[in-house]
């Protein structure tokens, strides 16, 4: 069995130094031409964020006893595409957004033609980084990975999600589309890193169904905080501009539900992930902190 797990503020803290100094090996300024290139994937992917996708997904290795260095390589990856993600969703043609994680968004730090690049070079990096036979010997763990995060990554999932997220401005979406953007936009990253976990793990399919359960309604409450943040959170807390859901015309869990039925929601679904690590013990403890600090969070 998996040693008993850390408490939540010692696991936040050390996915944070583990991510940074990952980030940092593998993104070193080759001081050519490149260089500015290298700079805003450096600005953008070092220190800052929650780190929320790699902690998961090391959570979730360690269930399983697996190496904390394979679990750190493949949260980078995850953390690569959730970056690249979100410089693309600061630029002017998306959200056009000036702050992100307490700092100038890497188009205003940069140039748009750069941030773009740096956006497009994380998503590579986060593949070459899964299939290299550094991270893990058997290469059939190494191309489900591969095929679990490109899966979450793209028309299925992510970029799937941001494309209904611009539709979102021009319709007006019921509540069961809402759910299913949501889901492609934030809970497929989620997943995958819950599943990118059990992959490591050698879990057979029988023994991820109750983890994708905790990682479906983790991912739902997460998109519902992010909602709940963005009509009456604190701007500098959260680090970025708040207020443009409403501003951008879009449906939310908040505009549909209302903020109190919204916050109930969170709550249920954080209860319902809860429930299904009921067949683990003391070793999902920090599972279960996750799920609750997912909807207590300010930022
Ligand atoms: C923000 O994600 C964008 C969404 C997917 C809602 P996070 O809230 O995880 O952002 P960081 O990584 O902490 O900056
Ligand atoms: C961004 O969603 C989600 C992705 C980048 C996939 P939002 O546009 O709601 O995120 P914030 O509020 O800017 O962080
Ligand atoms: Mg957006
Ligand atoms: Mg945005
Ligand atoms: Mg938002």
């Amino acid at each position: 069995m998996a040693s008993e797990s850390i408490d939540l503020p010692s696991a936040i803290a050390q996915i944070a130094s583990d991510i940074d100094a990952a980030f940092d090996a593998v993104l070193q300024n080759p001081g050519d031409a490149r260089s500015r290139l290298y700079d805003a994937m450096r600005y953008s992917a070092i220190g800052g964020g929650k780190r929320l996708r790699p902690l998961l997904l090391s959570a979730t290795a360690a269930l399983f006893n697996v190496d904390r260095d394979a679990a750190i390589s493949a949260g980078l990856a995850v953390e690569a595409i959730h970056v690249y993600s979100l410089i693309h969703d600061d630029l002017p043609c998306m959200d056009d957004d000036a702050m992100r994680r307490g700092k100038p968004t890497a188009h205003l730090e940069f140039d748009e033609a750069t941030a773009v690049l740096a956006g497009d070079a994380l998503l590579a990096l986060a593949f070459e980084v899964l299939s290299d036979p550094k991270l893990h010997p058997d290469p059939f763990v190494r191309n489900e990975l591969v095929a679990t995060l490109a899966r979450a990554s793209g028309p299925s999932g992510m970029a799937g999600g941001q494309m209904m997220d611009l539709e979102a401005e021009k319709s007006s979406f019921d509540l069961a589309t809402i759910t299913r953007l949501q889901h492609l936009k934030t809970g497929a990253l989620i997943d995958a890193s819950v599943e990118m976990g059990a992959i490591l793990g050698h879990v057979q399919e029988e023994g991820r169904l109750h983890l994708r359960g905790y990682a479906q309604n983790i991912g739902l409450a997460f998109q519902i905080a992010d909602d709940i943040i963005d009509v009456e959170g604190d701007a500098e807390t959260a680090g970025k501009a708040l207020q443009k859901d409403a501003a951008a015309g879009k449906e939310t869990f908040v505009s549909l539900m209302g903020l109190d039925r919204a916050k109930e929601q969170a709550q249920i679904l954080v209860d319902q992930a809860i429930e299904h690590l009921n067949g683990y013990g003391k070793e999902a403890d920090l599972l279960r902190s996750i799920a609750r600090y997912i909807v207590e969070r300010d930022r």
